[in-house]
């Protein structure tokens, strides 16, 4: 039995958990004053769940991604034929990685991202391209693009995953992904390039392009309204933008979490601190509506996910959904902070380690409910590009928190918890192996369980932030 309370200051109407709400028909002049409609399930505490951070019972949910080039999972597969179409403007230079602190740094534009492009980040990586799919129940993007969409540019795309299966998913088109480091894969589709790019430089394509995608680069982009200005300039009149953020600060449930008492939240806060001290801001993402708008966008859409942090979730799909935030918040901890503070925050590295060891504990109790904003925006270049678009209202929609008051900790577990995959298994693993280990243990759908608790809400900007 549970009792629902929401933390977010919202109106909230009933509303079908899968339907998208995407219209943009409204005007207003305050580029602050940001509407929103939720139409995603809520995500509630698991009265039963035993452990925050790795659960006791396994979901049901299937993983909806259906990989048509299994290359991509076995790299012994022939099935992609020898496709070499690989095509990087890289010379040697590019490889020439810088080494620090044990991890391995980018050589292209030395110094600018403060992250490494190790393995153990590529992995990180390709397990969050999971976990963004599966908010998206399976989907790559947000955006209204038709299927035979021509040329597609994926900007800072890191191991190339969302770029490759992109062009496996839409053999029409031709897909080209930029990033300062040449980590991406050799064998690819025949319609995937890859350029080692610095997207804060000028943007020099040849063609313009029909839809423009970007993924998980608040700790990258430091000019959002130059991004956004580029990004109209090289699209085709009608064309698409689209971002999907994980926006700073973490959050939690739980009242009375804060930096004093949690070291999660002081990493956060020290996380926006360093980058904000080298021009990143890491709550970019919650505000894009006037930086797109005064690019001359038009249709602004937002959408906001949720991640829960750990298992502590309702519903199957929130609970895979929530292994896969935690192994990657468990990698992204020394990937994010390693480089930062130690080269701004003037931290030694053996004082960064002790206090990620603290993050990685407050990660894993039980009776903290951690989770991210993940913010997914697309808006349209005027198919009149001469309109710029000025006083078209964005749609906003937000996934709700709800938690079960009722909610008591076991002491103990009687129920055997499944070994989680390492980040490495799941990057790893097969579209059936990950469905495999979701299908075991619930036994409702989830779909089923979010349409019972789906709302609609209208919040402002301040909720957001
Ligand atoms: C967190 S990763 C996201 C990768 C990819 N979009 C994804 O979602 O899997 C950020 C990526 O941006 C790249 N990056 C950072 N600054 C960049 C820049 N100025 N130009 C191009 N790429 C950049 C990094 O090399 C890294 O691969």
């Amino acid at each position: 039995m549970a009792s629902s309370s929401r933390i977010q200051d919202a109106d909230a109407n009933d509303h079908d958990a899968n339907t998208d709400t995407d219209t943009d028909t409204h005007t207003h002049d305050d580029p602050a004053a940001d509407t929103a409609s939720s139409s995603d399930p809520s995500l509630q505490i698991d009265s039963d769940e035993r452990d925050s951070a790795y659960g006791d019972s396994q979901s049901s949910y299937v993983f909806p991604v259906l990989c048509s080039s299994p290359c991509l999972l076995d790299p012994t597969s022939t099935s992609l034929l020898t496709i070499t179409s690989y095509t990087m403007s890289a010379t040697s230079s590019v490889f020439n990685f810088r080494y620090e602190n044990g991890r391995r740094y980018h050589a292209y534009a030395e110094g600018k991202y403060p992250v490494p492009n190790d393995e153990t980040e590529a992995d990180r990586l390709d397990l969050q391209h999971q976990a963004f799919r599966l908010s998206l129940d399976g989907k790559l993007y947000r955006a209204p693009i038709p299927k035979d969409v021509q040329n597609v540019l994926d900007v800072g795309c890191g191991t190339g995953i969302w770029a490759i299966e992109y062009a496996d998913e839409h053999p029409s088109a031709r897909v080209l992904g930029t990033d300062l480091s040449p980590i991406q894969p050799a064998q690819v589709p025949p319609n995937c390039e890859f350029l080692i790019d610095d997207c804060e430089q000028d943007w020099i394509f040849r063609d313009q392009f029909d839809y423009i995608h970007t993924r998980a680069m608040v700790a990258a982009v430091k000019d959002w309204n130059r991004f956004f200005e580029q990004a109209y300039a090289n699209l085709k009149p009608g064309g698409y933008v689209e971002c999907q953020e994980l926006a700073f600060p973490i959050k939690c449930m739980d009242p009375g979490v804060t930096a004093e008492n949690s070291a999660l939240m002081r990493w956060s806060e020290y996380f926006l601190e360093a980058a904000s001290k080298v021009g990143l801001d890491g709550t970019g993402p919650r505000h894009f509506t006037p930086k797109l708008r005064d690019a001359g966008f038009v249709n602004i859409n937002v959408k906001m996910h949720k991640w829960p942090v750990g298992q502590w979730a309702k519903g199957a799909k929130f609970k895979l959904l929530g292994r896969f935030a935690y192994e990657d918040l468990m990698d992204w901890l020394p990937s994010s902070s390693l480089g930062l503070f130690t080269r701004v925050l003037k931290w030694t590295r053996e004082e960064v380690e002790v206090f990620l060891a603290e993050c990685r504990t407050e990660a894993k109790r039980k009776d903290r409910h951690y989770y991210a904003d993940v913010l997914f925006w697309y808006a349209r270049k005027p198919e009149d590009a001469s309109n710029l678009g000025y006083g078209h209202e964005p749609t906003q929609a937000e996934e709700l928190l709800e938690y079960d008051e009722e909610e008591t900790e076991p002491e103990t577990s009687t129920t055997q918890a499944q070994p989680i995959p390492t980040t490495t298994d799941v990057t790893r693993a097969s579209v059936e192996q990950l469905a495999a280990v979701a299908s075991q243990g619930d036994d409702k759908p989830a779909t089923e369980q979010s349409k019972s608790s789906a709302t609609v809400a209208k919040i402002d900007e301040a909720a957001i932030k």
